[in-house]
């Protein structure tokens, strides 16, 4: 098997305070994947997320990205990285032309390669033309698809997203998914939380269910849902698990 691009291997964290958010926690994803994560409200997907992107010291466990531990080589797994969180606050005095230079010169994207690459998301996120605005006079979707365009900007192996389609519009969500798709079929891959059962049902290949922590089923949708909907399914073994 080719090496997973994000191997989570038995993360635990606990918060001070005592909260155990994520308990022993494994999960692979895969080049091409597009990856659900889904779970109720204090569940530990934005904790899981967060560790992933290099961003949240863990206790156990390990995680690697392209087979390199992040604990170790945290730069190198960033460069393959792309994280965006479930509120992004970014630079209110910033242009999303600058914002997006600033990142760009971070990760080291070439001229031509930002250059095209702007182009390619500000057209597919409908953003070309407020790009030369202050990002303090965004609407909240239109951060968010900032936000977005940037972890497009060095063509990450790995785009971790928290809850991507909240506040956004309908024709919005419905280029996000498709932004994404075309993405994972260049190989790279996608892991995101989300409430939205229906858009994960449609549109990922793959989910994982956490519960208080815990990983309670993951694998591919048809087989994680069987014959129900990933709904029924997901209350089921809420009720259950
Ligand atoms: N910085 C923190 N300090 C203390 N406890 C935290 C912190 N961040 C998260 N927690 C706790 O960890 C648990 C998991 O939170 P997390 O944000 O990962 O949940 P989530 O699945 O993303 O939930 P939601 O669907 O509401 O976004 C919760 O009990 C939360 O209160
Ligand atoms: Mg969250």
């Amino acid at each position: 098997m080719a090496t997973p691009i994000l191997d989570i291997r038995g993360l635990s964290k606990t918060f001070p305070g005592g909260i155990t958010a994520v308990n022993e926690l494994s999960l692979t994803i895969e080049g091409g994947d597009i990856y659900g994560f889904i779970g109720k409200n204090g569940a530990g997907k934005t904790t899981t997320l967060r560790a992933a992107a290099g961003i949240l010291r863990f206790d156990q466990g390990d995680i690697l990205v392209g087979g390199i531990s992040i604990k170790e080589d945290p730069v190198a797994c960033k460069r393959k990285i792309a994280y965006i969180p479930d509120n992004p606050d970014l630079y209110d005095y910033l242009t999303g032309a600058q914002y997006l230079a600033y990142l760009a010169d971070v990760f080291e994207v070439s001229a031509a390669d930002r250059q095209a690459r702007i182009a390619e998301y500000g057209e597919a996120l409908d953003m070309a033309d407020r790009l030369n605005d202050l990002i303090g006079s965004y609407s909240h979707g239109m951060k968010q698809k900032l936000a977005m365009m940037g972890g497009f900007l060095h063509a990450p192996r790995l785009f971790l997203m928290d809850e991507p389609f909240v506040g956004l519009d309908p024709e919005a969500v419905v280029r996000v998914r498709r932004i994404i798709r075309d993405f994972c079929q260049g190989g790279s891959a996608v892991f995101f939380s989300t409430h939205i059962l229906e858009v994960a049902e449609k549109l990922c290949n793959k989910v994982a269910m956490i519960k208080e922590g815990k990983l309670i089923a993951s694998g591919e949708t048809a087989q994680v849902r069987g014959d129900q909907t990933l709904e029924d399914f997901f209350l089921e073994v809420m009720e259950h698990a």
